[in-house]
């Protein structure tokens, strides 16, 4: 059993294979966390300290006793009010504008199987898989308010999750001004918090700071889980490192802003929440009503980051991402929007995709400015329709000429946004969230559809599937290109558009998703903008970054792979010098940094050299051998591209017998000392032979000696090495 519940001291006790996670219903019915670790029996209760603590004060029902106080204890629900003046989880303010209220334990249940949420994306376990959920329910009796709190425990994947679903059951309105779905509270330890920032064309860059005193907050108030900040938290022991000690994970299951904070308090004590963003938010909950806390997925690895990585990427992988394209090998593509931007033709488009065809790709993804009167990114969005002067032919007729090639089509879409220059704003500018009587800011001169607005969702649904249902589509580049300003929906109170519109997106991907099961969906929001678990739920690749440079590539890719897998991770190989830096790298190495789950081209196949279309050719059979461990296998990160003057990380096949390691030096530099690439995850006692030089070596000396790299001739070297076990 994975959840265990322990009637006399009302303990709660989830198990995965790896790690434990427990917690109590104290007398007074507070939830008290206790323990979230490795592996183990018994009720660790002894953590529980009390004292009398000045300015922390105590809950009425513990009379007289001032060591027991809200401000200091370990709690699994924080809520504003109570007398926790620490980030707190939830804050209410009922129909008088009155804040806080109380909650306390009133029930449980323990279920086979995982939870889902209505509406919105969550893990889900599959058929054979083993998984409980415990459901705790806590209410406050003045407003009649019910807070169910959910866990999820999926114990092969050493996978918890957890989820939050506030129910008004009284007479009177309230609203929630704060809804936290996760917490983590320690009682004491020295502690970094490791975030993932950025910006456009740089996504996902490592960070990583001791925790001190004050708050350590990341988040978005963009509409978008964006560019700036993943939402993706790691709280690691000082002493963590790759390989090992420990360390917890929360990574949230949602696309639109949030919040992650990581407090240390007066008391050395830590905490750690993640939920949805404050800003523009206040969720009215009329009789009966509920708000859903998007899910947080929480692993915890005693075996250093690599292990944690490993347990995030095993999720996606297997318990996020669905359907057909789950599993399966995706097209290699060769994509048009750094090939020719918006300036083509469908002759030009033809020509392409003749040579695309030569080299070996599988698919031609027609990016932006197919559509009528789209030859630059000012105009048209909204208005689906082919521009079939352009194309000098209608999108069925190209999508079929592209076919007859012998190569499948794919459409670049922005179905979320509408350009004022569109006939669809000339006729529902009710459509748009503009704020009556202000100008609205502009984001790439577009402005974004009210997704709660039902027409809306209809016209998308329908628009998409037309284009769908017209031609031979068969994978939709599903874009999206600005923040969220101005929330403002005529079809929901405005405290609750800015939620809404994720639920309305959801549920339109779900749509199409259903009705569609053999389209690819790939994601991106101005490259990696919304490149969160609530996105693969619907779209099983996401491109990763508009940045196309290898280099920049490998710290973008770094970052990215601690919390999601390489098969999730689409990535292309452009053109030389890169047009974001303009960077000249070898295409080898540009080739390296863009072998993913979602690989292809980004460039114009009849700009290249014969030599380099006999690279490209090959580079491609090659990946058609590799694509598998690349997928599949275990994911090591062998290097740290901010610390050290290589990237280096590696495949390990499930069964250990074979490995990929890829390479690449940044800037070479005189005389250079001497680089060493030592792998992992090898099976000890083993021997494995280097596929290319034959070389044998045995796998414990090579996991702890490592092997020398051939030292680079030039700057933006890179290499390749295949192992196979003897
Ligand atoms: C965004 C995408 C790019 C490309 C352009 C087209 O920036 O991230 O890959 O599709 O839009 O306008």
């Amino acid at each position: 059993m994975s959840v265990e519940y322990d009637i006399s001291t009302r303990t709660f006790t989830l198990h995965t294979k790896n790690s434990t996670y427990q917690m109590r219903a104290d007398s007074f019915g507070y939830l008290l966390h206790l323990y979230y670790g490795r592996r183990t029996q018994g009720i660790t209760d002894w953590v529980l300290t009390f004292s009398d603590r000045g300015f922390s004060g105590n809950p009425y029902d513990a009379g007289n006793d001032r060591t027991y106080s809200l401000d200091v204890l370990p709690q699994e629900f924080p809520i504003q009010g109570t007398g926790d003046y620490r980030n707190t989880m939830l804050e209410v303010r009922d129909a008088d504008g009155v804040y806080g209220c109380d909650l306390r334990y009133s029930g449980h249940e323990i279920s086979e199987g995982k939870y889902s949420l209505k509406g919105l994306p969550a893990v889900y376990a599959n058929p054979d898989e083993e998984a409980q959920t415990l459901t705790i329910t806590l209410r406050n009796e003045r407003l009649n308010l019910s807070v169910r709190l959910l866990y999820g425990v999926l114990p092969d994947k050493d996978i918890i999750t957890r989820s939050v679903i506030v129910r008004n059951e009284g007479t009177r309105p309230l609203t929630v001004m704060k809804l936290c779905s996760s917490c983590l509270d320690f009682t004491h330890g020295n502690f970094d918090v490791i975030t993932f920032h950025g910006r456009h064309m740089m996504e996902r860059q490592f960070d990583r700071q001791p925790l001190h005193h004050g708050s350590q907050v990341i988040g978005s108030n963009r509409g978008m889980s964006s560019h700036q900040y993943n939402p993706f938290i790691i709280l690691a022991g000082h002493d963590a490192t790759e390989i090992s000690g420990r360390c917890w994970g929360m990574q949230f299951v949602y696309s639109g802003g949030f919040e992650a904070a990581a407090e240390l308090d007066q008391f050395d004590q830590t905490r750690v929440i993640m939920g949805l963003s404050r800003e523009k938010f206040a969720y009215e909950l009329e009789t009966g009503e509920e708000v859903i806390g998007p899910e947080v997925i929480m692993t915890f690895s005693n075996e250093g980051l690599g292990k944690l990585s490993q347990n995030y990427h095993e999720c996606i992988r297997k318990n996020i991402c669905r359907g057909k394209f789950r599993a399966s090998n995706r097209p290699i593509v060769l994509n048009t929007w750094e090939a020719l931007y918006c300036d083509f033709n469908g002759k030009k488009i033809i020509d392409v995709a003749k040579e695309a065809k030569k080299l070996g790709v599988d698919m031609l993804v027609l990016d932006d400015g197919w559509f009528l009167k789209r030859d630059d990114d000012s105009r048209a969005l909204g208005d689906w329709v082919a521009d079939e002067t352009k194309l000098g032919c209608t999108l069925s007729e190209l999508a079929r000429s592209v076919n007859e090639l012998g190569l499948k089509f794919g459409l670049w879409v922005e179905p979320e946004m509408v350009s004022e220059d569109s006939w669809l704003y000339r006729e529902h500018p009710d459509w748009v969230m503009i704020i009556p009587n202000e100008k609205p800011t502009r984001g790439r001169n577009q402005l974004v559809l009210d997704l709660f607005h039902r027409d809306v969702r209809e016209y998308i649904f329908e628009a998409v599937s037309k284009l769908l249902e017209q031609a031979n589509i068969e994978y939709l580049k599903w874009d999206y290109n600005r923040s969220i300003n101005e929330v403002y929906s005529r079809k929901t109170k405005n405290g609750k558009a800015i939620y809404n519109y994720m639920l309305g997106l959801y549920e339109i991907l779900e749509r199409i998703n259903s009705r569609y099961p053999d389209v690819l969906i790939e994601g991106c929001a101005g490259g990696g903008g919304r490149f969160d678990a609530g996105m693969f739920y619907y779209t099983p690749q996401i491109w990763c970054s508009d940045n196309t440079d290898a280099i920049d590539r490998l710290n973008i890719h770094y970052g990215t792979s601690f919390g999601y897998p390489a098969s999730v991770l689409s990535a292309h190989v452009s053109s030389s010098p890169n047009h974001q830096t303009g960077r000249i790298t070898p295409l080898k190495t540009r080739y390296v940094a863009a072998m993913s789950g979602g690989f292809g081209y980004e460039l114009n196949p009849l700009a290249l050299s014969d030599d380099e279309k006999r690279e490209i050719a090959s580079q491609i059979e090659q990946y058609r051998r590799d694509r598998t461990i690349v997928s599949d296998g275990l994911y090591y990160r062998l290097s740290n591209p901010a610390e050290e003057a290589f990237c280096a990380w590696e495949y390990v096949s499930e069964d250990g017998t074979n490995v990929l390691v890829n390479a690449a030096v940044s800037l070479n530099h005189g005389n250079m000392p001497q680089i060493y690439i030592t792998p992992r995850g090898l099976t000890s006692g083993k021997f494995y032979r280097d596929v290319d030089s034959g070389k044998v070596y045995s796998s414990d000396a090579l996991m702890d000696s490592g092997f020398p790299l051939k030292m680079p001739a030039r700057d933006f070297e890179s290499y390749t090495f295949r192992f196979k076990q003897l």
